[in-house]
């Protein structure tokens, strides 16, 4: 029987099993019809539509089917080898797919039967944290003669591998890194072969130096004896697995969305956690100096730094705002409480998205009474250097600070002054232009990024005073020497600029209701701010320090975003 031919109308032909290749129900291609029928039938093709119309005839003769060109065969055929190929391949990957997960499958059925109990007859387990190096408390055994604590922990899963019968756990529980060993059946029950990222466990067993040249946490590595996963603290694993959620490629507004979850990286935790510790040192550094805490209202009625950046909003059918600062309410505290402090929130409606303004921000900020622009300077360089000093005399928060900011170094003191005149100089000299693109002049407000410029490049803090009043808040005293300029501070830092503004403050009451009018602000609802002045008036200063700006210097962050538990920022008031 002659070989059966088949048809190939490039134009309207289709490739498809539904197709017989016949005159009537054409391929569309020659690869796809010797795939199907084999190299050795008979193909003829056309172009039906688009084909040459040889001179002298008419276009029906594009409607003759022609033999195939042999090099056209011999593309077929090697199309058609690869495409077989290709699908014993797959075909092949399919099996052993299909062979891995039956064994699997088997291996996790054989693994459920492994049920593991605690050794009662083991000696007693000491609950730790994960950082407890207190030899009093733990002793490292080393396999041979020394036997190590028995200790039980619980924390999180934060990394896991697997080699061969043994199973290595990096276990964290936010004081700390413990490497976990899991051997024997330990090793092969259902939970530890499914075992997840951040899946919660409680683990007990001896605590061994880690062999010599390997490496783990406080060099030691916990031999586990026994382990548990309570119900319900499985992490979720598969696509839903945290890494498939958080990953160095996630897109950074998916971070900002997923910040619970980012939190647990390491960056992130170790960022806070020096947070923590260094609010807490200005608490003891406050109190070394005699100063007393307390607590100004968030909700008021009055402004402080300027009405573009207040959030308004209706308290009890009044018009009533976010605290911009505590600054007045410390000032009334001076004659009943002597010096004092707060740490609280502050807000600013700030409509524009740099790296170093928040919306809602941590603000310390202070008050001293009967004191000169001196020694309000000499305080600030003070209480921030001690500060400093106590939050890394504790070694865990110091080596945080060193693997963040690995050049850090307390600033030495007194730190660099310099009058904002010197700055607008300074600013001139080095070719440094102001926002409308002209040399600095005074009377300038000293941009975020020509400030910034300014900081890196002489790179230490400097103490920038003596602004023009106009740039300045309404409750700044004028300079005696130079009325133009207010006894005015900001502290400038390498890297982030500006982290604290202070002053002192107007005490005359008339010179203070002037500079009510001056900014055209009803001194009326400041009675208990003007009255300050009325009974019993004292030279007096203080300033403010943005915590997450102290922080992404301390912590070389590139944003105080980052400084912070959840950030608020224009347009950002989740999660
Ligand atoms: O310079 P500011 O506005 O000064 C005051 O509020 C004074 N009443 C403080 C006082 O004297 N008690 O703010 C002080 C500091 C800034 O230097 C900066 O570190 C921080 O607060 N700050 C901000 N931090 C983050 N985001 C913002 N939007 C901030 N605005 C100010």
């Amino acid at each position: 029987m002659a070989d059966p031919t088949y048809y190939i109308d490039e134009d309207v032909g289709v490739d498809s099993k539904a197709q017989t290749g016949t005159e009537d129900l054409p391929y569309k291609t020659l690869g796809f019809a010797v795939l199907t029928h084999g190299e050795t039938a008979k193909f003829l093709t056309r172009k039906s539509l688009s084909g040459d119309v040889p001179e002298g005839s008419d276009a029906t003769s594009r409607l003759e089917w022609k033999p195939v060109a042999k090099a056209a065969m011999k593309k077929a055929i090697n199309y058609a080898k690869a495409q077989q190929k290709k699908a014993a391949r797959e075909q092949e990957l399919l099996a052993m797919r299909m062979k891995e997960e039956a064994d699997r499958k088997k291996v996790l059925d054989e693994a459920k039967k492994i049920i593991i109990k605690e050794d009662t007859s083991l000696p007693h387990a000491e609950r730790i944290k994960l950082d407890e190096t207190d030899p009093a408390k733990v002793k490292l055994g080393n396999g041979s003669d020394v036997k190590g604590t028995r200790v039980r922990v619980f924390g999180r899963v934060h990394r896991e591998r697997r080699q061969k019968e043994v199973m290595f756990i990096t276990l964290r529980d936010g004081y700390g890194f413990m490497q976990v060993i899991f051997t024997g059946p330990l090793a092969k029950t259902y939970d530890a072969l499914t075992l997840t990222r951040e899946t919660s466990m409680e683990i007990l067993g001896e605590l061994k130096e880690v062999p010599p040249g390997a490496h783990a946490p406080n060099n030691r590595e916990l031999h586990a004896d026994y382990f548990k996963i309570h119900a319900g603290c499985k992490a979720a694993g598969g696509d839903d697995a945290i890494t498939n959620r958080v990953s160095k490629d996630t897109e950074h507004a998916t971070l900002l969305d997923l910040r619970h979850l980012t939190l647990r990286g390491e960056n992130a935790s170790k960022v806070l956690i020096v947070r923590d510790a260094v609010e807490y040192a200005f608490n003891i550094v406050y109190k070394e100096l005699r100063m007393r805490k307390v607590s100004p209202p968030a909700l008021v009625q009055t402004q402080v730094e300027g009405g573009a950046t207040l959030f308004k909003f209706n308290y009890y059918h009044e018009e009533a705002y976010l605290t911009q600062s505590s600054q007045l309410y410390l000032e009334t505290c001076l004659p009943s409480m002597g010096d004092v402090y707060c740490i609280e929130k502050s807000f600013r409606a700030e409509k524009s998205l740099t790296r170093r303004h928040l919306a809602e921000y941590s603000h310390v900020e202070a008050e001293l009474d009967f004191i000169t622009f001196d020694d309000l300077l000499e305080h600030l360089e003070l209480v921030m250097c001690r500060v400093l000093e106590v939050t890394m005399s504790d070694p865990t928060v110091k080596q945080y600070i060193m693997d963040l900011n690995p050049e850090f170094q307390i600033p030495e003191r007194p730190f660099k002054r310099m009058k904002y005149t010197e700055a607008i100089d300074w600013l001139v000299e080095h070719g440094i232009l102001n926002e409308d693109n002209e040399p600095h002049k005074f009377g300038d407000d000293i941009a975020e990024a020509a400030e910034r410029k300014m900081t890196d490049i002489i790179n230490r803090p400097i103490f920038l005073t003596h602004f023009p009043a106009e740039i300045k808040a309404f409750y700044m005293p004028k300079d005696k020497d130079d009325p133009r300029v207010t006894e005015s501070v900001d502290c400038l830092m390498p890297g982030v600029g500006e982290i604290v503004g202070g002053s002192m403050r107007i005490y005359d009451y008339d010179e203070l209701i002037a500079a009510f009018k001056r900014v055209d602000i009803d001194p009326a609802p400041y009675y208990w701010y003007t009255d300050q002045r009325k009974y019993g008036s004292s030279p007096h200063g203080g300033y403010g320090l943005g915590l997450e700006r102290f922080l992404a210097w301390l912590c070389k962050q590139h944003t105080v975003r980052d400084c912070c538990l959840y950030p608020r920022y224009f347009g950002r008031c989740k999660p």
